[in-house]
């Protein structure tokens, strides 16, 4: 049966997510850092800005259609990387890749995705881009580089948000770690989810596939236990000459994801990189920094065209996605809401997550009196 069918918003999803889960899985998903502060002000950004719709316009149809990153997308949308989404449903990362590549949008695999490199190329061929941390063994990220570019991905995304880890203390409450470990304290959580144990346990426990093999004695022991120990790997001494010497070795796509200054979008345009996001980790990173929405207007200024600028964190409703857009995105991505029906329903929740964005977009657009989502300007937004 499929437990999505009558989610009606992403919120409908999440709460199915949140029933399902043992609440320590749920809270690594839902949570941000700290106080949570920015994970509340990227939704909150939202609300600040309310649309001016047209009308007595003819939209018996609507295009959503958009291009993003220099190929077309039959969403304004693509699906941000998230990592171990195999705690939550196994096999998630598949489920979330097909329904991507099922709705015509791009997916973004995660460094710390449950599922390879590999595996994922196969199940979804469509639009892929490879996450990459900057993970402190050089040798290792080249070889996943080469990896995602031997199974043909077509876009190479640097996130670089997380020269350290977020203060996640939701984690910290819950014990939660990856890999897991029974405590006292979350051994009773997960006996009062026995359908979820039972789901992992015939399908074994996940692992961080693109990690596995990670050299030993160059910090591999921490690497995967990503969550409360979080960026233990990662390299704080990445920096723009290191992603200069990245835009020489990958030809293809160089996406940097994480980006929330205009002279830092400014000098990667200069750079020659072929996509910024605007983002700030999904309020999972540093609390207190400002709501991506705020910082877009800014950025897509300093920038003058001369690279696509993406923006992700908060959202949940198509009326987000237009917003972004008269904003100056070119598209967003999204994070917990495909990752949301993954984990409450597998494929088909995934589905269930872009169907439902489909929906509100263009339904948005033609309360809006528009016909295209190409045809969104700044002068859609009240003053
Ligand atoms: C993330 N995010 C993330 N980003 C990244 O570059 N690599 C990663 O492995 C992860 N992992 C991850 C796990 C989980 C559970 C979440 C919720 C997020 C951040 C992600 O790509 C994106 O920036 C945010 O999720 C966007 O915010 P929304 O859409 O979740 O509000």
């Amino acid at each position: 049966m499929n437990a999505a069918a009558n989610a009606n918003s992403i919120e409908d999803l999440r709460r199915l997510a949140k029933r399902r889960l043992p609440r320590a899985v749920f809270d690594f998903f839902d949570g941000g850092a700290e106080d949570e502060w920015t994970l509340r002000e990227n939704r909150s950004a939202f609300s600040r800005h309310a649309l001016r719709p047209r009308v007595l316009v003819d939209v018996t149809t609507v295009d959503c259609k958009t291009s993003i990153v220099g190929a077309p997308s039959a969403l304004p949308i693509a699906v941000a990387p998230t990592g171990a989404v195999g705690f939550g449903w196994p096999g998630g990362d598949v489920a979330i890749a097909k329904a991507a590549a099922a709705a015509g949008i791009p997916y973004a695999l995660s460094t710390s995705a449950t599922t390879s490199i590999e595996t994922i190329a196969r199940e979804a061929p469509g639009r892929l881009w490879f996450q990459a941390y900057v993970l402190r063994d050089r040798e290792f990220l080249e070889s996943l580089i080469a990896r995602a570019e031997a199974a043909g991905y077509e876009g190479l995304m640097i996130t670089v948000d997380l020269p350290v880890g977020g203060k996640r203390e939701r984690d910290f409450r819950n014990d939660f770690s990856i890999p897991f470990r029974f405590t006292p304290k979350n051994v009773v959580d997960f006996a009062l989810h026995p359908r979820w144990v039972a789901r992992v346990l015939r399908s074994g426990m996940p692992r961080l596939e693109n990690l596995a093999g990670l050299a030993p004695g160059r910090g591999s022991a921490a690497v995967s236990a990503i969550a409360s120990s979080v960026g233990k790997n990662y390299d704080a001494g990445f920096d723009w000459s290191r992603l200069a010497a990245m835009r020489e070795r990958w030809k293809r796509k160089l996406i940097v994801k994480g980006i929330a200054h205009p002279d830092d979008a400014a000098r990667l345009a200069e750079l020659g990189v072929d996509a910024i996001v605007v983002s700030n980790h999904g309020g999972r990173q540093l609390d207190g920094g400002a709501a991506t929405l705020d910082l877009l207007p800014d950025i897509v200024a300093a920038v003058g065209g001369r690279v696509p600028v993406l923006v992700d964190g908060g959202v949940r409703r198509g009326a987000d996605i237009v917003k972004a857009r008269a904003l100056g995105a070119q598209a967003v991505l999204v994070g917990r809401a495909t990752l949301f029906g993954a984990v409450a329903a597998g494929e088909p929740g995934a589905q269930r997550a872009i169907a439902i964005l489909h929906d509100e977009v263009s339904r948005t657009l033609r309360l809006c009196g528009l016909t295209r989502f190409d045809a969104i300007g700044a002068d859609l937004l009240a003053r």
